[in-house]
């Protein structure tokens, strides 16, 4: 199944600001764009107790949130199409079977940092968008490695190239690169 990964950073790898919430100066509308319709293409999000896109279409999307809530897996009693789901319980093929999604679903994960570290070594691409005008002291890094390490040097270290590289906002310096599998 492939797997991939989507998310903004700051210029120095941040992904949200020391209290644990994404800061607006992290929000762009052509990456809130790219997000969006990857998301609407995936057959599976996978996300953390924390990390909910909070989209339009938000709904309609099934999903698997990790959390030590329940001890292997679970039917989230308030939304239909999301299941709980614990890795030190059940792996994750257990839990896209139990969302009902099979081998050949496409897979979006969307954060938080220990969300996208358990998949770094299952990529197929890691989608990296930056604004490099923003720095975020103190924040949470893309991965519990960030700041020691830079997201890039961490995917390089994982077996990612960088591939595709797009300019999102000219004028505020936020581009998007797609790391692949080499
Ligand atoms: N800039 C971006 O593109 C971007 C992307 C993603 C997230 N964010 C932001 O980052 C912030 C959320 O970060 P967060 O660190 O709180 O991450 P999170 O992964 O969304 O939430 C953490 C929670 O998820 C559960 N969890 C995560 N890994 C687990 C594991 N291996 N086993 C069991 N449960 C696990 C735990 O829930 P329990 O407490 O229930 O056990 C944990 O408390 C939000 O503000 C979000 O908006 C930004």
């Amino acid at each position: 199944m492939p797997i991939e990964a989507y998310v903004i950073v700051s210029a120095n790898g941040m992904l949200a600001d020391k209290t644990g919430i994404m800061p607006d100066a992290l929000k762009f509308p052509a990456d809130q764009s790219f997000f969006e319709s990857a998301l609407d293409s995936a057959d599976l999000i996978i996300h953390g107790r924390h990390s909910h896109e909070d989209q339009k279409r938000s709904a309609e999307r099934r999903r698997v949130v990790l959390t030590s809530r329940v001890p292997t897996l679970a039917k989230d009693g308030t939304h239909p199409l999301s299941t709980l789901w614990n890795p030190a319980g059940a792996t994750f093929e257990e839990a896209c079977a139990a969302a009902g999604v099979g081998t050949t679903g496409r897979i979006a994960v969307i954060g938080g940092p220990a969300v996208y570290e358990i998949f770094l070594d299952r990529y197929d691409a890691f989608w990296l968008s930056q604004a490099h005008q923003v720095n975020i002291e103190d924040g949470h890094g893309v991965f519990p490695g960030v700041p020691a390490s830079t997201p890039q040097q961490i995917l390089t270290s994982h077996g990612l190239r960088a591939a595709e590289h797009r300019v999102l906002d000219a004028a505020a310096d936020v581009d998007l690169t797609a790391w692949r599998r080499a």
